[in-house]
């Protein structure tokens, strides 16, 4: 097998902080599959070898395991081309180039857009082009349908469901879907894997995952950084935009589908999609009550954020999944940044007991019958159920049963774009976002935006940097009848 990853965009950071450091490590664990070329393509002149030292150095600081001489035989094979993606002569080149490294026997080619977004679309229309003539000239096959011809897209994958429409359009004006990987890192994550391993390889869980026992699910992601240098991007996305519409989606999809009846792209997408098909989008009485949204305090003083912006950093919704699985049972959406700590959770939080037996049992009962799959850090799965105290009349008290990965696995926890960029490299793309997972996703969260832009409701609140949660979104979950996990 022979491959050949060509990266637009490569001299930004995720090439360098992610691509790279990821191939490599799949090179150390020899976990490519046969020979492999890497050509970067930007708009930047390097040399083949200025690049390769520039990524020398980043790849070593972005790596847990790194050897200069490794890393120098993995690097042989990094290539650079000039390419401005608007520039179809560029194109052209970068196909002689190709011409001259790749061997003759069709090798499986990634194109992966990791450039702006607003250059998608050109990049995509000068390959077409590009690919046009030479099948025409007979020096390539038709790109359409050639499965051996693949591209990846990196998120925001459009900003709201129009341009995500027409970027799709875009895309297959010259690419068949089956060609199409649109990241989402999330899914590339091991813990996020193993939720569906946890449902659909275990007969304990399921016949429980539903409205019957479950009362309710918190899908949370803080962050304890800020935005940073990034209050430029960040203020024309904000939080919604940033993690609601592709991360927590796909974390909810994956708690709430069916199982599917082969673990295969087409089947696993098409069980994601249904969850999606059975959330109502919100009217404006609904955002109103089933939205929270906040700022932390500072957020306007940051690089590229402008005055009075009212972009929401942290926010919380209640989604209702209208199927028979899930009916009754709100899922609560969560995330924000510069808060006390980072942690993405799945909590599934199980009815009471119909009637409390002890009465010496505890007054916060929410705190029991709950699985926790922690995604990051300190990746594992913990249930809390309650036991008795030894030797304590009928007092009882809250127990553990906590599985943690770092101690059954010794070696750290793959980067996300490790499994990513090996799934697009063998052709399965059950772990990346389908256009229509997409566009179903910003149906659901376009009304919200747009209903937060045009009214004051609900209002928006602030927060300190560094709580654990705003206390008015501890009060909204109150005003909700229920309680916000705090483990
Ligand atoms: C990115 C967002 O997609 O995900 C960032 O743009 C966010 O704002 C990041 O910080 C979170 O990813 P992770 O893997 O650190 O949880």
């Amino acid at each position: 097998m022979s491959n050949t990853i060509v990266i637009f965009g490569a001299s930004g950071d995720l090439t360098s902080r992610k691509l790279i450091p990821a191939l490599y490590s799949l090179y150390l664990k020899k976990r490519l599959p046969g020979d492999i070329r890497i050509v970067g393509c930007s708009r930047s002149p390097f040399t083949h070898d200025q690049w390769r030292s520039e990524l020398e150095v980043s790849t070593s600081n972005f790596t847990s395991k790194f050897a200069k001489d490794s890393f120098r035989e993995f690097a042989s094979s990094i290539f650079y081309q000039k390419v401005d993606v608007g520039d179809q002569e560029d194109f052209k080149s970068l196909f002689r180039f190709l011409d001259e490294v790749e061997p003759d026997n069709n090798p499986t080619r990634i194109y992966y857009l990791s450039t702006a977004p607003r250059f998608f679309a050109p990049a995509i229309e000068n390959l077409g082009i590009a690919h046009r003539e030479l099948s025409v000239s007979g020096r390539e096959p038709e790109l359409r349908g050639n499965l051996l011809r693949r591209i990846v897209i990196e998120k925001p994958f459009g900003t709201d469901l129009e341009s995500a429409h027409l970027l799709n359009e875009k895309i297959h004006q010259v690419f068949d879907e089956s060609q199409v990987y649109r990241i989402d890192h999330y899914l590339g994550k091991e813990t996020v894997q193993n939720m569906m391993v946890l449902r659909f390889a275990n007969s304990i869980f399921e016949p429980l995952w539903n409205r019957n026992y479950i009362d309710n699910v918190q899908i949370v992601c803080s962050e304890s950084v800020d935005v940073g240098r990034r209050g430029g991007y960040y203020d024309s996305s904000g939080v919604l935009r940033d993690m609601f519409q592709n991360h927590l989606l796909q974390l909810l999809m994956i708690t709430a589908m069916e199982c599917p009846a082969r673990f295969n792209a087409s089947l696993v997408r098409d069980e994601k999609v249904k969850v999606l098909q059975a959330i109502k989008p919100f009217s404006s009485e609904e955002v109103r009550t089933e939205t929270y949204r906040a700022q932390y305090d500072g957020y306007l003083d940051s690089d590229g954020v402008p005055a009075g912006s009212k972009t929401a950093t942290f926010a919380a919704i209640k989604l209702k999944i209208e199927n028979w699985r899930w009916n009754g049972v709100p899922f609560y959406l969560s995330s924000g940044k510069a808060l006390a700590k980072r942690s993405t959770q799945i909590v599934i939080q199980f009815h009471d007991p119909p009637t409390l037996l002890f009465t010496d049992g505890p007054k916060e009962h929410w705190d029991n019958n709950r699985l926790i799959i922690q995604i990051q850090p300190d990746e594992g799965i913990r249930m809390r159920f309650t036991t008795k105290v030894p030797d304590a009349g009928m007092e009882l008290r809250t127990t553990d049963l906590d599985f943690k990965f770092a101690e059954e696995f010794t070696e750290s926890m793959p980067d996300s774009y490790q499994r990513l960029l090996l799934d697009a490299i063998k052709g399965d793309a059950s772990l990346f976002a389908r256009s229509d997972e997409v566009e179903f996703a910003w149906k659901i969260i376009d009304p919200i935006i747009k209903s937060w832009q045009q009214t004051q409701n609900p209002k928006l609140y602030r927060y300190h940097p560094g709580v654990a949660i705003p206390e008015s979104c501890d009060q909204w979950m109150h005003f909700q009848k229920k309680a916000w996990c705090r483990e």
